[in-house]
């Protein structure tokens, strides 16, 4: 019996394993479960130039435990690396500098987690008719295993988004695919390439294939007026601090969605200010040149994709005029985001003993526990972006990842000492859900 079992293991899990285990006499007995072979952390889009959208002290551990030896400058200081970092004056590192120091973290805690591993189902386990375990199915090459648990933590990530009627092809990619499908052109040269979309994502992708390939056209639609910088101010940038979950948990409705609209444009369809700056000069220079081949298609939307054996045929409508441009391209990437996944599909028929609330969405306390009938006792947590709704903006980023997995980490041990004490007493079973 694990006291919790995670499943995912990206870096939101990561970051509960470490907290868990940082506990020490008192830690958790957790188990996290993989689907990947090995650790990877968005490994599509591992771009070699590209930054991280948040600083370096919001890694893994640091705002909650800031002596903690999971942190990015004991990973640098470990790699010989930590002075070259200081006088690089940045609070960004590499992607793919955080991303080894993800698989670093990672590594350290590898006696909790198995990797090919994807969970399937979870089950019921009742004692005196109450749901007080959880029959974890997972599956893999090396078969399918059962674990039981008191504790379930979601850190499953988001799901990559197609618009209505688009399906992934050899010639249609979602950008989380990039690198992987870049590999498989196999020193192919695209002539054209149509990138959709304009946040980071669209802006990194059609910087990285107008770099790439210097003899391929970059044809880039959306449907803005042009790319919009992400608001990193300072004032602006406290939505994503710890304290403003609580503000933001706590606030009506309303308010909430207020405070999301205001401030979208933090994270969503945004792009990193220099980079606008880089793709604009390029645009122009080859104006100069008169080479024009990285081109946007603004105010703009793909209307259809027909693909025939040798190509895709694009029709690229305007949307301030409706005029058609018809292009012939090798590849469309749409970068077009993603999604949180319903929470509880994994819970079966448990789903129906979460409560919902008027929308349909999950109810989930301050502690990320999602709130359910009386019958189900064993917990859920959800880590990421089906949060959002109720703790706010930093749900499906890494900026709270630490002090959430921190809360999470205490509320389990909370509601297992609670439990221990009341082993002897007989079960009255009080619905929590009903007094949050
Ligand atoms: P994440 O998606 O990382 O991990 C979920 C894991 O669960 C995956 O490993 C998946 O395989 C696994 N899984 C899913 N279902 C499973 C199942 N049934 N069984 C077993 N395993 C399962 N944010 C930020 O704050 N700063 C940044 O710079 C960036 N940069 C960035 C770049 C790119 C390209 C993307 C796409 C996103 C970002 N983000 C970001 C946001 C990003 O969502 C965030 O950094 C983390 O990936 C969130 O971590 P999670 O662990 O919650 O999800």
């Amino acid at each position: 019996m694990y006291d919790v079992i995670g499943v995912g293991f990206g870096p939101s899990n990561l970051a509960l394993a470490i907290a868990a285990g940082e506990r020490g006499a008192a830690s958790p007995r957790a188990l996290f479960l993989e689907r990947q072979a090995k650790f990877g952390w968005h490994r599509g889009m591992l771009i070699e130039d590209a930054t991280m959208q948040v600083s370096f002290l919001k890694d893994l551990v640091t705002l909650r435990n800031p002596a903690s030896e999971f942190s990015f400058l004991t990973y640098l200081h470990g790699n010989g690396r930590l002075i070259d970092f200081i006088n690089h004056k940045t609070l960004f590192p590499l992607r793919i500098e955080f991303h080894d120091y993800l698989e670093w973290a990672a590594s350290k805690v590898a006696d909790v987690v198995r990797y090919d591993r994807e969970v399937q189902a979870v089950r019921p386990v009742r004692t005196n008719g109450v749901i007080d375990a959880f029959e974890v199915t997972s599956a893999g090459q090396g078969g399918t295993s059962v674990d039981v648990t008191r504790n379930l933590v979601l850190g499953v990530g988001l799901k990559p988004y197609l618009p209505a009627g688009v399906d992934r092809s050899d010639r249609v990619w979602h950008n989380q695919e990039l690198l992987t499908r870049v590999r498989e052109l196999d020193g192919r040269t695209p002539r054209r390439f149509v990138v959709v979309g304009a946040g980071q994502s669209a802006a990194e992708v059609t910087a990285y294939l107008h770099e790439t390939f210097p003899k391929s056209e970059v044809c880039a639609v959306f449907s803005r007026f042009g790319y919009s910088p992400a608001d990193d101010s300072p004032f602006a940038n406290r939505v994503f601090d710890p304290d403003a979950v609580d503000e933001f948990y706590s606030a009506p409705e309303d308010v909430k969605q207020m405070v999301l609209d205001y401030h979208g444009n933090t994270n969503y369809s945004v792009v990193d200010g220099e980079l606008i700056e880089a793709l604009y000069s390029r645009q122009y220079r080859e104006r100069v040149l008169g080479t024009q081949r990285l081109r946007t298609f603004n105010v703009s939307r793909v209307a259809d994709v027909v693909e025939t054996g040798e190509e895709a045929t694009v029709t690229i409508e305007s949307l301030s005029t409706g005029q058609k441009t018809e292009l012939a391209a090798d590849v469309v990437v749409y970068c077009t985001g993603y999604r949180p996944a319903d929470p509880v599909l994994l819970l079966g028929e448990m789903g129906e003993l979460c409560r919902r609330d008027q929308e349909g969405r999950v109810k989930v306390g301050r502690d990320y526990r999602v709130q359910t009938t009386s019958e189900l006792q064993a917990g859920i947590y959800l880590q990421g972006g089906g949060t959002e709704h109720t703790h706010g903006l930093a749900s499906s980023l890494l900026s709270n990842t630490a002090i959430r997995a921190g809360e999470i980490v205490e509320s389990i041990v909370i509601a297992k000492a609670t439990l221990e004490t009341d082993a002897d007493v007989p079960t009255v079973v009080p619905d929590f859900a009903d007094s949050l």
